[in-house]
């Protein structure tokens, strides 16, 4: 069976597209610009812009399994090219926040639009809303180089982070055996942490003396909103500041859907510990 992995240069598809190709599993990795793009052997690089629902044409054709992003501008359209193409699998990957359903918050309304297109689409599905990623601690990297000091927006909140790379086991099971169709599943890491608790992992794995600090949260703005567009911003500040969003619970979906538990943050600073230095 033909797998499609979206997403697939990312924290999370190139987790799945090594897992699936290892299992021996046909897969095709969905990339906007091939170049400078490196796979596992086996894999098919497939160009298309998830935005463009008729560019991926090509990439869906023999496809039957979709490992999918959420959040484009046509998810309807999406599923509609994939249904056509005869896709009988799709796994797509939003977060907690689709479970709000608040449609004001625009990262909850793209979650749950996306969630809402793969339903109506009439194919079968599995929802994976993972929690806070272990991945966003290589945000700290620019202040990491400069220093020891690393300043946090919402200091105060925990979240039972998750390696993207069980994401990808959880993925890939949903994928490529049965019992998970309609299935959603709640992905959390093993323990909740706040950003003090992730920075003292990464000074002990390090070995450096690292310091954590709150940024306030107009510093926490700018700073967030250098990056990303005004209204996730807010999206964000709503989640965390006003508490809309609680990732703090850890839940033993990854051990029950995988048969393993999940990765501690210490594993994941261990394995990308190059990155930091
Ligand atoms: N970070 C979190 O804490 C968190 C929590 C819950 C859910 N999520 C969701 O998880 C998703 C995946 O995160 P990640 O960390 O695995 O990915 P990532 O490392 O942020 O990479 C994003 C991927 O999306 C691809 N992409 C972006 N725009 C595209 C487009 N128009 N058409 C096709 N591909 C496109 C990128 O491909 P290129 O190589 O072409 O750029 C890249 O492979 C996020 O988008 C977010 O919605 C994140």
């Amino acid at each position: 069976m033909m797998i499609l992995v979206t997403g697939a240069t990312g924290n999370t598809g190139s987790a799945l597209v090594s897992r699936l190709a290892q299992a021996g599993q046909q897969v095709r990795a969905l990339v906007r610009d091939p170049a400078g793009v490196t796979l596992p052997p086996g894999v098919q690089p497939v160009t298309g812009d998830l935005n463009r629902p008729d560019s991926l044409a090509d990439a869906l054709i023999g496809v039957r399994g979709v490992f999918l992003l959420p959040g484009y501008a046509d998810m309807p359209g999406l599923l509609a090219r994939m249904r056509e193409a005869g896709v009988r699998r799709v796994v797509l990957l939003t977060s907690g926040s689709a479970a709000l359903a608040d449609m004001s918050n625009a990262v909850s309304r793209y979650m749950t639009l996306s969630e809402r297109a793969v339903r109506e689409a009439d194919v079968p599905w599995t929802f994976l809303r993972p929690r806070a990623f272990m991945s966003n601690a290589l945000r700290w990297l620019p202040q990491l180089r400069a220093g020891d000091l690393v300043r946090v927006p919402f200091a105060g909140v925990a979240a039972a982070a998750i390696d993207p790379t069980d994401i990808a086991a959880t993925a890939a099971l949903a994928l490529t055996s049965d019992g998970h169709e309609g299935r959603i599943y709640e992905l959390t890491g093993p323990d909740s942490l706040l950003p003090a608790d992730q920075i003292a992992v990464l000074a002990k794995v390090l070995g450096r003396d690292l310091r954590c600090e709150g940024l306030t949260d107009e510093e926490a703005r700018a700073q967030m909103e250098a990056t990303m567009p005004a209204e996730y911003v807010d999206a964000f500040f709503r989640f965390y500041a006003d508490g809309t969003l609680d990732e703090s619970q850890v839940l033993p979906t990854v051990r029950e859907v995988t048969g393993h538990p999940p990765r501690t943050f210490e594993q994941w600073a261990e394995v990308h510990a190059d990155a930091f230095r």
